[in-house]
This record gives C-alpha cells, structure tokens and sequence, in this order.
C-alpha cells in the first residue's frame, strides 16, 4: 500500500460533519450551502440528462462549455483565451489539481506550499513525487511575506500550488502580492498552479484578479475555476482548467488517463450557468455578503473575536491565546451543538492552533440557530 495514503487520517470535514450528525449539530464546518443552488441550471442538467447526449463526450470537455468558459473570464476578469488549445474541463477542481501535479513534476521536483492549505494538496504533491516547501502566511492579514519566498524558493522549486482568495481565511491577495510571487515564479522558472475555485465569491474590496492576468506570467499559471462553487452546487464537480497551450498538452495528457471526461449534462448545465447575466453573479456576492455579515454580528456580539473576511463562504474566529482550536470545536460540537473547523487542521508544520472557520453559506434560520446555541453557550447555558 502506498504510505502516502495508508498514513492520512479521514479528513477533518468529514470528521466533524460525522460529530455534527452524532450530535444533532448545527453544521458550519464543511462548506456547502444549504439552498438548492439556481433552478435555472439544475433545470437545464435535468432536460439534458433526458434528451441530450448521456455517452462519453470528449476528451478536452464539450465545445459548448469550453466556449462559454473563455467567453466568461473575457467578460469577467478580462482574459484572452483560446477555448480550442487553452480551455479544459475535469471532474472538478480536485481532478484539476491532481492532473496538474501529475503532469508538471517529475520526482524530487520541489513544490511551494502556503500554508494554510486545501488539505488535498500536500498528499496529492507527495504522491505525485514532489517536495513540499512550506510558507506560513499570517493572521490577520495572510500577506505574502518575500523573506519567506526567499526561504522556499530554489533551483529544484518547479511548482507553487496558489489559492486564491484563500480557504480558510476567507481573504483575497493584493495586486502587490501576485506581483511578488510572479518575481519568484519568472526568477526560478517555476509553474503556479492557480486554485481559483473562489473566484466568484469575493464580496468585499476589488473584484478578483487571476494570477495569470499578469504581465509575464500568461504561460506561467495553470488557472483552476469549479463550476461546484459558482454554482453553489458543490457536489457536480465541473472543473475549469485555463493554461497556455504548451502546457495544457501535458495537463491534458494527465486529464485523459485520470477520469477522460465529465457528465456531459452537468457541462451542457454550466455552459449555460456560465452565460447567466451579470445580475446572478452579483446576487451570489451579495447573499454571501449578507450572510457572512449576519453571522460575523452576530458572534462578534456573543463575545467571539471574529477576523476580517472578504470571499468565500467562511470567516474565522480568533480564539486568543491559550486556547487549542481542536479541542475547541470538539467541545462546541458536544456541548453547543455547533460544528466548525479548526484552522490547525490545514497546517502540515508550525500550526497555528487559535483560530476556528464558521462556513457562513446557509440559510438565515440555519445561521440564527447557531448563534443563539453558541451564545447560550458561551453564557454558561448549556
Ligand atoms: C481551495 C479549494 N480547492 C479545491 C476545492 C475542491 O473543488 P471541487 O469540488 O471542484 O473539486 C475546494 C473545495 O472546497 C477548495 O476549497
């Protein structure tokens, strides 16, 4: 059996979901929301399911879906791109990730981490034969820090796997900060894989801005979107992979012997989500703003310290010195009935064990619940 994953326990999203049901817990651990997600998109993978094309459909995704993909970065976030040689589609951004690594290391080849990370990324470099490089980046502002790029950065450095904006801090990187890392990336020949699943979420200050929108960094960056978090539909897994042509042949190659293909009714649904006018995606932004807003009041006012977040469907809460974050949430799981995640939980060195992540992407009534245990709780009511 292969170490890599004989020695990795379940992960802690399940853990704490399968806490969270022990318990009859109000769920904020793993992030997905708890509306259905547009009927509109739901309604077209239903039709196609039953009268469109249900065998394997092509390697590289459907023509429909990779269109409608270039078509959307160009009318969202400015990109030039060739669906034919630069537009893939993969079972989702997981698949994406996995190709990436698959195809761009070679073993020994070291790859930089930030830390805190997706917790897919460190087992998939490691068997992928890459050399995990770490960066710890800082609460409250999880700045890029150039010392520390200088620390990880070498001639064996091939890769840097780059969320953005972050799970989960729920925070998006300055302008200054891709920058930064693009001088890294251009100076030591390197490839950043983007894991941009995020990428419509961001709720506060300026929209986002890919990494490979940068001058010089075009054939530099392997963008991944998932059409799961644009949708609020995290259980479809469509990943959308955006990578200049030279290397989008080998990540295709990977892509072709890891799943080949995509349910062609869940792409024929996102091509059509992904022409949806600009109102949807301000209304996500907006609902997620709301929400976090409600929850973020709603704890700062039960005396929790809550950090600033601008995208995705999480915030964090700082529990101060002297606390185990872990042992928190499995306190908070048993006697608030209330699950979240412990930020340790996404350290593979050097964790930092003070800070909780509430998923903020449910209903109001799901959120008020919460937060009337939690105060309760932290009243010494229960
Ligand atoms: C940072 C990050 N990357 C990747 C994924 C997985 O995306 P997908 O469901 O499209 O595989 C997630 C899901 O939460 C995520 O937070």
């Amino acid at each position: 059996m292969n170490s890599v994953f004989s020695d990795s326990a379940t992960t802690i999203f399940e853990t704490m979901s399968q806490l969270a049901k022990a318990h009859d817990a109000v769920n904020l651990g793993q992030g997905f929301p708890d509306d259905p997600g547009p009927e509109e998109v739901r309604r077209k993978a239903a039709e196609s399911a039953l009268s469109g094309w249900n065998q394997y459909p092509p390697m590289m995704g459907l023509p429909e879906l990779r269109q409608a993909t270039a078509a959307h970065y160009k009318r969202m976030q400015g990109l030039d791109l060739d669906w034919e040689k630069e537009v893939m589609v993969t079972s989702g951004a997981t698949e994406a990730l996995a190709g990436a690594l698959l195809a761009l290391l070679e073993p020994g080849d070291e790859v930089v981490l930030f830390q805190p990370m997706y917790d897919a990324y460190l087992p998939l470099v490691r068997r992928a034969g890459g050399i995990p490089r770490f960066v710890n980046l800082r609460a409250p502002g999880w700045r890029i820090n150039e010392e520390d790029l200088k620390r990880a950065f070498g001639p064996k450095t091939r890769a840097v796997i780059f969320n953005d904006p972050l799970n989960p801090a729920g925070s998006a990187f300055p302008r200054e900060d891709l920058e930064l890392l693009g001088r890294y990336l251009v100076r030591y020949g390197a490839v950043a894989i983007c894991d941009e699943v995020w990428e419509h979420t961001v709720f506060e200050g300026p929209a986002h801005l890919p990494l490979m929108a940068l001058p010089g960094l075009r054939g530099r960056c392997v963008k991944i979107g998932s059409a799961g978090k644009i949708f609020s539909l995290t259980g479809w897994k469509v990943g959308l992979v955006c990578a200049a042509p030279e290397l989008m042949k080998v990540l295709s190659k990977a892509h072709q012997y890891l799943t080949f293909s995509t349910p062609p009714n869940l792409q024929a649904a996102v091509a059509y989500g992904l022409s949806l006018g600009d109102d949807y995606f301000r209304g996500l932004k907006a609902r997620l703003r709301a929400s976090h807003d409600r929850l973020a009041a709603g704890l700062e006012a039960a005396g929790y310290k809550v950090l600033p977040s601008q995208a995705t469907y999480f915030l964090s809460v700082d529990l101060g010195p002297g606390e185990d974050d872990a042992a928190f949430c499995g306190r908070m799981v048993r006697e608030a009935r209330v699950a979240a995640i412990p930020v340790s939980a996404f350290y593979a060195e050097n964790h930092l064990r003070n800070i909780v992540r509430f998923c903020f992407a449910k209903k109001d009534a799901t959120l008020d619940e919460a937060l009337r245990r939690l105060d309760s709780w932290k009243r010494g009511k229960v």
